[in-house]
């Protein structure tokens, strides 16, 4: 018999429209926000400028910190924090992608405190400034969950950390501000969604709530992130995919992600100019081979919520059909890439080796496959 806790305390505001009603939700908490933001997207969709007066006419003063960039460093958190201190806000509201959201809720806990924010990687955060997500890409679930990664700018590390206090209060999740969104990122969130699920249905603490929903997520991925990738005003596709990508969050909130996030995080932690989900795309293949034989039925399982034909296919075969139509995805998406294509030298690969275990050991112990730095290398190396 199963033995678990389940602890998700965000209340989730979903639909079209769902942004209006940010003022009302954030004066609960303060009357003085800190928005955090990155440089550009929000700002040319006109979301943001949308957002400061939405807040303003609930009484709701903004702050606002556009410093954020993909790959979010520690200065640019304990930047946003000094700014959060001195004027006193009593809420964070993070706007964007998973950059700006993960940096929110870093922000919360390091504005309270009084420690450069790479502490708290050793010291468990006890209290952070109430946080609202608004999400605007589908993919990071970063939403929904209490997870935040970050990454120190002079040695590449780039963990991911998260305590019961960086909740949000609130996510609002409102796919009419995700139309705005460019085909790239469409592409490499959603298959951040898709690994995402993997990585939660197959990894060992999976339970059955996170389980349901990853399979609630395969069957809204198999008819929508194709489409949304290449119809982008197709509303409901893109409502679908914001769905999805917050019921992975969920997913990875209970049951955590596996080698391939861990080994992402060290590539794009080295180099900041690359998307998570692109380098997510780079090695799925390869990890999914290498945990094939740990979880064969969880394969065709997995194969069969993605709509695959099992039409006589044995058991091995039918697993096997998982990693093709991946294959396809990606090819799909224009994502059939490998590590070099991305710009990663050869010579770093020990580098990012290492640190996948450094810094991201939780994830290597929850692999459905035992692994040791020498397999993980060889991955990269196939990867490359
Ligand atoms: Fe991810």
């Amino acid at each position: 018999m199963e033995t678990f806790n389940i602890y998700n305390p965000v209340k989730i505001h979903f639909g079209a429209g769902v942004i209006g009603e940010a003022g009302k939700i954030a004066k609960k908490y303060s009357d003085n926000a800190l928005i955090v933001t990155g440089r550009n997207s929000m700002q040319k969709s006109g979301t943001l400028d949308r957002l400061v007066k939405i807040l303003k006419n609930a009484g709701v003063n903004s702050i606002i910190f556009d410093g954020i960039t993909p790959n979010p460093t520690t200065s640019e958190i304990d930047s946003a924090a000094g700014v959060a201190r001195e004027k006193k806000v009593g809420l964070v509201i993070g706007l964007g992608g998973g950059s700006p959201l993960d940096s929110a809720k870093a922000v919360a806990v390091a504005a309270k405190g009084d420690i450069p924010v790479w502490n708290y990687l050793k010291t468990p955060a006890k209290e952070a400034l109430p946080v609202i997500t608004i999400v605007s890409t589908s993919g990071t679930g970063s939403e929904v969950n209490r997870y935040s990664v970050m990454t120190n700018p002079e040695t590449g590390e780039k963990p991911g950390f998260g305590y019961e206090c960086m909740y949000p209060k609130d996510a609002i999740i409102d796919p009419e501000i995700m139309l705005s969104m460019p085909a790239y990122v469409t592409a490499t969130t959603g298959f951040d969604v898709f690994v995402h699920i993997f990585e939660s249905f197959t990894g060992k603490a999976r339970n059955a709530f996170s389980s349901a929903y990853c399979m609630q997520t395969f069957y809204l991925l198999k008819d929508n992130l194709i489409r949304a990738y290449k119809e982008p005003d197709n509303v409901e596709s893109r409502s679908n995919m914001a769905l999805a990508s917050a019921l992975a969050g969920l997913a990875i909130d209970i049951s955590g992600v596996g080698i391939m996030h861990a080994m992402e995080h060290p590539v794009s932690g080295n180099y900041p100019d690359i998307a998570h989900g692109a380098g997510l795309a780079v090695l799925a293949v390869e990890s999914m081979k290498y945990n094939l034989n740990a979880c064969k039925r969880d394969y065709t399982l997995m194969a069969h919520h993605l709509g695959i034909k099992r039409a006589g296919k044995s058991d091995d075969e039918y697993a096997m059909s998982l990693i093709e139509k991946t294959e396809e995805m990606l090819t799909a998406l224009n994502l059939n890439i490998r590590l070099k294509d991305l710009g990663v030298k050869k010579d770093k690969l020990p580098k990012i080796s290492g640190e996948a275990f450094t810094t991201m050991g939780f994830a290597i112990q929850n692999n459905p496959e035992t692994i040791g730095e020498k397999e993980v290398l060889k991955i990269l190396e196939n990867s490359y």
